[in-house]
């Protein structure tokens, strides 16, 4: 696409995850890099009969759960462990009899909340709590934490609903701010919560709109696998009709760091070192620990290798000593990572598969990355066909920024 046809391409929130909010399950949880459900819907109308749908980097199951809704059979793996909880809770059938009991539930948490009839529960050991929430909020979360524990049992649906509602309640009664590209906190700094608040009306609201979400049963199935997008074989078994996915991008943006607040919570984190070694093993993941172990890391050599990525490499790692180095270093892991991605993937795709990466380009210092081209030339090498780059919308960010729908067919054996 010529830059002038880019140009005209609107930034099209309805492709975001703002789409989300108000279509039922899709609108449980936000994650600021989820894609909007209405892409994938998009993609997936194409077909009509029952497939095998694949989504290497679940996320909040938006692949997952749209394939489910249209009788398709979704399967997503991340390496994630709260994302693959929250994507199971996303997924997941609820009888009646389940809604009906977490609905009572609900009813005993806020009595014994409204009650302070129950020891709270420990505050999470996040960083610097007293940025996230008000005294007034942290203790009421603390008691609202300690209900749902004693009310319901662990591992089951009323205790998955609760705690998903809790998550939104959270969330509502932070500081937290999402006008950024990544989570930040609101600008006044202002820390407490309106007078006119009541935090148990912000859960039981909550709790109602999941519920509804609940009801909403899918006709096909979704399965969220923990595991690694560069061992797929490892994780899910059989062959895949089709791939959606938005695979992290290179642009630095941590998961662990979006979700900590939740992850802290819901126990998936206890400090920044076990926080830093899970960003060490996301892709595109620069926190914490994360970013000091790049400086010292390797590329290998038989990593994927492109003239156009060695000059952006080198022009990245002029600017700056350290830092240009960080992130020369970040940008070719990331193609390292994605390199053994692809070429995992092949092994768990069926004859005339077709696949679809939403992905961004990026820039560091003025230089920028064409990752959508990459991508292109990675499935040419290995033998996809029919090899395209549509550009869908643009980024808000950066005037060069772009979101690409990057796609192809596997033509069922790899190129010799
Ligand atoms: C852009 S997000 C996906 C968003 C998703 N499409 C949605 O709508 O919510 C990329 C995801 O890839 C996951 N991820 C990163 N590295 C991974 C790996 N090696 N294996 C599996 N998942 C990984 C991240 O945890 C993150 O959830």
């Amino acid at each position: 696409m010529s830059m002038d046809a880019r140009k005209n391409l609107r930034q099209r929130a309805d492709y975001t995850q703002k789409f989300n909010e108000n279509t039922g399950r899709h609108g449980w949880l936000r994650l600021t890099p989820a894609y909007s459900v209405k892409i994938v819907e998009e993609l997936m109308d194409q077909y009509a009969q029952p497939a095998r749908v694949l989504d290497p980097f679940c996320g909040t199951a938006t692949t997952a759960l749209s394939a489910a809704y249209r009788g398709h059979e979704g399967v997503t793996t991340d390496i994630n462990p709260f994302l693959v909880w929250f994507g199971r809770a996303k997924t997941a059938e609820y009888s009646c009899a389940s809604v009906d009991s977490t609905q009572s539930a609900c009813a005993r948490v806020i009595e014994a909340v409204n009650g302070r009839t129950i020891e709270p529960a420990p505050a999470p050991a996040i960083h610097n709590i007293e940025r996230w929430w008000c005294q007034e909020a942290l203790e009421f979360l603390c008691v609202l934490m300690s209900s749902i524990e004693a009310e319901s049992e662990e591992n089951s649906s009323e205790r998955d609903l609760l705690l998903v509602a809790f998550c939104r309640t959270l969330i509502k009664l932070s500081n937290a701010a999402f006008n950024h590209q990544s989570m930040s906190f609101k600008d006044d700094g202002q820390l407490s919560i309106p007078l006119e608040i009541d935090m148990g009306q912000v859960f039981s609201d909550d709790i109602r709109f999941v519920l509804k979400g609940a009801q909403e049963t899918p006709e096909g199935t979704g399965r969220v696998v923990l595991g690694d997008a560069r061992k797929l074989s490892d994780a899910v078994e059989g062959s895949f009709d089709l791939v959606i996915t938005s695979p992290p991008y290179a642009n630095r943006i941590s998961y662990i760091r979006e979700l900590r607040p939740y992850m802290y919570w819901l126990g998936f984190l206890d400090g920044g070192r076990r926080a830093g070694e899970l960003d060490w093993m996301t892709i595109g993941g620069t926190w914490g620990v994360a970013t000091s172990r790049l400086l010292d890391w390797v590329r290998p050599t038989e990593a994927f290798r492109d003239p156009v990525l060695d000059a952006a490499l080198s022009g990245i790692e002029s600017h700056g000593r350290k830092s240009g180095r960080v992130l020369a270093n970040y940008v070719a892991k990331y193609m390292v990572d994605i390199w053994a991605h692809f070429n995992s993937l092949v092994s768990v795709l069926g004859k005339d598969a077709e696949v679809h990466y939403i992905v961004g380009n990026s820039t560091f210092y003025g230089v920028l990355v064409s990752v959508e081209r990459f991508y292109m030339a990675m499935l040419e090498r290995l033998g996809f066909e029919d090899i395209e780059c549509r550009a869908i919308r643009k980024r808000n960010s950066k005037k060069e920024l772009f979101e690409f729908d990057v796609s192809a067919r596997w033509p069922g054996r790899k190129r010799r």
